[in-house]
């Protein structure tokens, strides 16, 4: 697949950007206390891997990893030499204004260092902006737009890109070993342009953010580490301490209790009740936690956005390609209220509500 589409979705950024402008030009005042999504762009790449692709390097099979996960397929890079930066570029594009400034969510960056952020700005063309990795794997997405809407709110610049991108494919375990890990995790990239918004009643009402390394080793890829020497230690490369290692229930009952948990938070912050939510757009680890979640939360199945089923899990990259989605499939309208949460390793987790 190519480049997603941002025709249909574009439109009502397209509107709020004009009403904004011409909001700040009545006034004749520029500051608005908020800041707000005004583009979003997705891009996944073409290679599509099914479950029973991966039943062919593995003992597992589609039955086992729907039924607890919900997912059917996912997207690979297609050849070596892909890496996170590149999968943003396109997504980046969709959603673009003019970018003062980047904020690049990943767990997997293209190299140890320099941040995929620089690489990316070098790629868009934006030498001498300022761009920053943010580090916090399935809740980097709402990190990152976080740090944007602080930079908007305080005048530092007018429009950010945030970005989450990944690109697991490349350090996954595809054997029985790392089969737990394996099945659930997909490339893609997703961006959204964050400035300031029309008004103070719409844009980026409330954001909530929380970690506990106490539980680091939970979810966890522990190679290259700068606490060894050599970072990689042939024997514990043996034991294949270069993947990512999980205690799967462990996840999973932390992200349903933490979820609701934030979720009410960011609501409370935010003066609105379950009732207001228009939409709930949960990162997509599994649809079981999601499904828990919005039943724990009394939301509505019908508005809960899954996009897992066709992707698996993209960490940084699911919300803002499920955000995509949404405007793709007409679920959000001017006035809705979207409510964004995730967990992840860290642990971290986070919540935001918008409206748009
Ligand atoms: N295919 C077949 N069998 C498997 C697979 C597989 N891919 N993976 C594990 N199994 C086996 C296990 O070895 C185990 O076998 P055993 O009973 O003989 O020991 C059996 O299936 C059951 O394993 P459990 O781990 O108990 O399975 P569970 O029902 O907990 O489901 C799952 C596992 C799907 C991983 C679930 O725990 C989960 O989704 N947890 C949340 C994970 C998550 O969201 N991680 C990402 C966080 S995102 C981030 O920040 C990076």
């Amino acid at each position: 697949m190519a480049i997603s589409a941002v025709a249909r979705q574009a439109e009502p950024f397209v509107l709020e950007r004009a009403a904004g402008r011409r909001a700040e030009r009545e006034k004749g005042t520029k500051a608005m206390t908020r800041s707000a999504i005004l583009g979003v762009g997705s891009y996944v790449p073409s290679r599509v891997v099914t479950n029973d692709d991966l039943a062919k390097l593995m003992t597992t099979s589609d039955e086992w990893i729907f039924q607890r996960t919900g997912i059917k397929e996912r997207r690979f890079i297609e050849h070596s030499g892909i890496g996170a930066s590149d999968l943003a570029v396109p997504a980046a594009k969709a959603a673009m204004d003019e970018i003062d400034a980047i904020v690049f969510a990943t767990l997997s960056p293209d190299f140890n260092f320099p941040g995929s952020g620089c690489l990316l700005g070098d790629k868009l063309g934006m030498a001498g902006k300022p761009a920053l990795d943010v580090r916090n794997q399935c809740s980097g997405f709402l990190y990152g737009l976080s740090v944007a809407d602080a930079w908007i709110r305080a005048g530092m610049y007018e429009r950010v890109l945030v970005v989450g991108s990944e690109v697991h494919s490349t350090g996954i375990e595809f054997n029985d070993r790392g089969r737990d890990v394996a099945v659930l995790f997909g490339d893609g990239a997703g961006a959204v342009v964050i400035g300031r918004s029309r008004d103070d009643e719409h844009g980026l009402l409330s954001m909530c953010l929380h970690a506990d390394g106490s539980a680091a080793k939970v979810l966890w890829l522990e190679l290259p580490a700068s606490a060894y020497v050599p970072r990689l230690p042939p024997e514990m490369m043996a034991e294949g301490r270069h993947y990512p290692r999980m205690n799967g229930k462990q996840v999973f009952r932390w992200a349903t209790e933490k979820m609701p948990e934030v979720a009410l938070e960011a609501l409370g912050k935010a003066n609105l009740n379950i009732s207001d939510v228009d939409l709930f757009v949960p990162h997509q680890a599994n649809m079981r936690i999601n499904q828990l979640v919005a039943w724990r939360l009394e939301i509505p199945e019908e508005k809960v956005l899954h996009n897992i089923e066709k992707f698996g899990n993209t960490t940084a990259a699911t919300i803002p390609m499920a955000l995509d989605r949404a405007f793709k499939e007409d679920r959000i309208h001017a006035g809705s209220v979207v409510l964004f949460a995730a967990f992840g390793a860290g642990f971290t987790w986070a919540a935001g509500v918008v409206k748009f």
